[in-house]
């Protein structure tokens, strides 16, 4: 059984003010409290993916909080959740992890009022962010229209140079890079988007660029064309292309995907993999009306999101994506 499977069957709850649920795969739930105030949550953890435990604390919170920006909320406050190995770790390397959240946080304007620890085999860590927003102003995946540019505001490939670093195949100025994308907070990107009324917006994780693309097209009922050259890739990222360096993941986005798109003969299979690369705390992929994504891309560039790019448009063919060169 599959988790779509497993998730289907089990009961939904109704209520009137849950304005986001699961089933729309959106980055967060979204709760009314009032007719001004929706509550955006979400939690997100996973084991270590750099070998700096500081680094490591300071990406996993800067992704946990990216899930509010994506909806377009403002997180106000946070959890972390913990598994730890006490017996095989010294306590100084939780102490980095905590450090390196609470910093982030501190960065993002908000503070960690609590949280919990277990035992675990490996190391684990999240947070659990809860945000506000303006109930009518809620940035989801569905909304996009033909026509609409696409926007993403950060590179792709650190699922790529993180399998390097687990493969032993390290190369510390590109690693240095990733970790940097990875800490850097989607805020501004988000405050700034706001600004222009964006139809739909999701953040890049697990399910790489063309996985979350095709649930916002799914959702959408739209289709859409991306060019791969268009498409900002970490500088370095091709040394790990050579190297083979590709998480499972990437495969099984592939796989997920595959069936949706159509590819231009120039996109060979590391291409593909490329555009499938699961990301930690990646960009937000930003979905508006054609005219106002030029100047929300300069806006970008002036804030210092140099890396952010349009990297393709909304077309009417529902479920269709075609990837050219
Ligand atoms: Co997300
Ligand atoms: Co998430
Ligand atoms: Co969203």
């Amino acid at each position: 059984m599959d988790l779509d499977e497993i998730l289907r069957n089990i009961p939904s709850f109704d209520d009137p003010n849950i304005l986001i649920g699961s089933e729309t795969k959106d980055d967060a739930g979204v709760y009314m409290i009032s007719d001004e105030i929706a509550l955006v949550l979400t939690v997100d953890l996973f084991p270590p993916i750099v070998d700096d435990p500081y680094v490591y604390g300071a990406i996993s919170a800067a992704n946990s909080m990216s899930d509010v920006w994506a909806m377009g909320g403002r997180p106000v406050t946070a959890l972390s959740i913990v598994g730890f190995p006490e017996k095989d770790l010294p306590r100084w390397v939780l102490g980095e992890i905590l450090k390196g959240a609470a910093e982030k946080c501190a960065e993002a304007g908000i503070g960690i009022i609590g949280g919990h620890t277990i035992r675990d085999n490996e190391p684990k860590f999240g947070l659990s962010v809860i945000g506000v927003i303006n109930p009518r102003r809620i940035i989801a995946n569905k909304g996009a229209k033909p026509g609409d540019t696409l926007i993403l505001t950060k590179p792709i490939g650190t699922g790529i140079i993180t399998t390097g670093l687990k493969l032993g195949f390290i190369k510390e100025e590109t690693m240095r890079r990733a970790e940097k994308i990875m800490m850097s907070l989607n805020k501004t990107a988000s405050e700034l988007m706001i600004k222009y009324d964006p139809h739909s917006c999701t953040d890049i994780t697990g399910f790489g660029l063309l996985g979350h693309l095709k649930e916002m097209m799914d959702a959408s009922g739209t289709g859409s064309r991306i060019f791969f050259h268009r498409t900002p890739l970490i500088e370095g990222i091709m040394d790990f292309v050579k190297e083979d360096c590709f998480p499972g993941g990437a495969y099984n986005n592939l796989r997920y995907v595959n069936e949706s798109v159509i590819w231009a003969k120039g996109i060979d299979k590391d291409k593909k993999l490329i555009l499938c690369d699961p990301q930690t705390s990646g960009g937000l992929l930003i979905i508006m009306e054609k005219d106002k994504g030029i100047d929300f891309l300069d806006e970008l560039k002036e804030n210092g999101i140099q890396d952010a790019a349009i990297i393709g448009e909304v077309i009417d063919s529902a479920g269709k994506i075609i990837v050219e060169e």
